[in-house]
């Protein structure tokens, strides 16, 4: 297994001194002396920088030595602890496109620079990456601003909005990305959006009704009424989910061209149903944006979804209701009706879930792993997007199994004393509420499709 990772990052490793009478610790020799320019900078630039950096959404930079070293001790603990880089997923269990994680020697490497001293070492750092600012993909064909500023009151209180970012073309068109950019990257800490697309000549104006509905998590009828979601007949508008996710140092998924473009209407909007700021001390403002790419035309290959669990296709055994002090573990199946080819993958659960796993097994026996969180953390939910795309043969069924921690033990347990928490029933809910749920991308399967890269199109960063 180190040889693997080794293989990935082998390039920033430099492990064995020879001869050196090095600390020995599991398999692996640590040089006589750690330094940041020869062993930590190169972990930190690849690691932690694209997110630790200005405008990278986390609280400090660590680019150069001393803002490395003036937190070194603390960078120990989080990276032995494994709490940063922020990457729930096992990685022996499944890989995915932009993965994170530290192997033991790079952890090793870090407690021993703290125990060295923080030494700077002699000659230059190597380069730290460069950033493009504002898009990672270079030139949008279209930004879509928040139309209103947002207001984040500084009571030191997590935040969830829901926003309503209407805008208008010249035509209906597709687009093929479709990147969010926060304002306010200290703060904006996830959002999830979708696309409504309005029937043209039933929506006279899309930008009618409030932007913003304050401190409300998910959406209700309510919250549907104050934005204006509606036709103005009454009719609800098609709604596509999920077109843009964000966290810190993601970037948004990119498949080929000619696989899962949107289609766009005229009159459109993006619905950002979680909208979720971070604390703060200080009032704060927000505006943040969406960079839209057009596709060359319609998609050859449109993405589909499925939604396994609460609310979703399949039922989450038995009913998730966990009472006080317990710890409980639930379960949902879906038989899978032909063969697909799976994309991303998405599991979700709210402040008491302490893990998940899924896997699909074939008609024939044979185990497939999806993805295994053995550490749930509420404030980390990727999509996580397969390297190439996976294949999962018709009639196999797909489990996911969460296990949810109502103790006092779960420091995120948000009741002292505990109380029980259950789903929600109908579209109503809240972070304190439960949810068991695994979304699942997929197309149905062409040959072939096993071979194909979901990694980001290199050619879209050469700007
Ligand atoms: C995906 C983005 C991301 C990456 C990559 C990342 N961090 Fe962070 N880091 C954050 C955010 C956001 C916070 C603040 C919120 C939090 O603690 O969750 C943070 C907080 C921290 C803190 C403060 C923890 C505390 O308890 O106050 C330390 C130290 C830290 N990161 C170190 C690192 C190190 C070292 C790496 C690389 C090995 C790294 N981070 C990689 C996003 C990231």
């Amino acid at each position: 297994m180190f040889d693997r990772m080794r293989s990935i990052l082998g390039s920033i490793l430099i492990l064995f001194v020879a001869g050196c009478s090095g600390v020995q610790t599991h398999q692996f020799d640590l040089p006589e002396q750690v330094t940041f320019n020869e062993h930590i900078a190169p972990i930190i630039h690849q690691n932690c920088m694209p997110c630790h950096r200005k405008d990278g959404g986390a609280p400090f930079e660590m680019v150069k030595y001393k803002d490395v070293a003036k937190r070194a001790k603390m960078i120990a603990e989080v990276t032995s602890d494994r709490y940063m880089p922020p990457w729930p997923a096992d990685p022996n269990y499944r890989s995915f496109v932009g993965e994170r994680f530290l192997t033991e020697e790079q952890i090793a490497l870090l407690e021993k620079w703290v125990e060295d001293g923080r030494l700077e070492g002699s000659g230059n750092p190597p380069e730290p990456p460069n950033y493009a600012e504002g898009s990672m993909f270079g030139e949008p064909d279209l930004v879509v601003p928040f139309q209103d500023t947002v207001f984040i009151e500084g009571n030191n209180l997590d935040r969830f909005m829901v926003v309503k970012v209407p805008f208008e073309l010249p035509k209906d068109t597709f687009i093929r990305l479709i990147e969010f950019v926060p304002g306010n990257r200290e703060l904006v800490h996830h959002m999830n959006g979708h696309l409504i697309n309005y029937d043209f000549d039933k929506k006279q104006d899309v930008f009618e009704g409030q932007h913003v509905v304050t401190d409300v998590d998910g959406s209700t009828i309510e919250t549907y009424q104050q934005l204006s979601i509606a036709h103005d007949d009454g009719s609800f508008p098609t709604l596509t989910p999920s077109v843009s996710n964000y966290l810190p140092g993601v970037l948004p998924a990119m498949y080929p061209e000619g696989i899962g473009s949107y289609k766009v209407n005229r009159k459109a909007a993006f619905l950002i149903k979680n909208m979720h700021y971070g604390p703060t001390p200080k009032d704060a403002y927000d505006r943040s944006y969406f960079n839209i790419f057009f596709a060359k035309g319609a998609p050859q290959r449109p993405i589909k979804e499925w939604l396994l669990g609460t609310l979703g296709i399949s039922e989450v055994e038995p009913a998730l209701v966990v009472p006080p002090d317990s710890i409980m573990k639930v379960q949902t199946e879906f038989t899978v009706p032909f063969d697909v080819s799976l994309l991303t993958i998405n599991p979700h659960m709210h402040l008491i879930g302490r893990d998940f796993k899924a896997w699909a097994t074939t008609p024939e026996g044979e185990e497939i792993p999806l993805i295994s969180i053995p550490k749930w953390d509420f404030r980390w939910q990727y999509f996580y997007t397969f390297k190439q795309m996976l294949k999962i043969p018709k009639g196999s069924v797909i489990h996911a199994e969460g296990l949810y921690d109502n103790t006092l033990d779960n420091p995120n347990n948000p009741f002292d004393p505990p109380k029980t928490v259950v789903e929600p029933v109908n579209r109503d809910m809240k972070t304190t509420d439960e949810m068991f749920q695994f979304i699942i991308t997929y197309l149905p399967y062409q040959a072939g499709d096993e071979h194909i890269s979901l990694e980001p199109d290199a050619r879209l960063f050469e700007h």
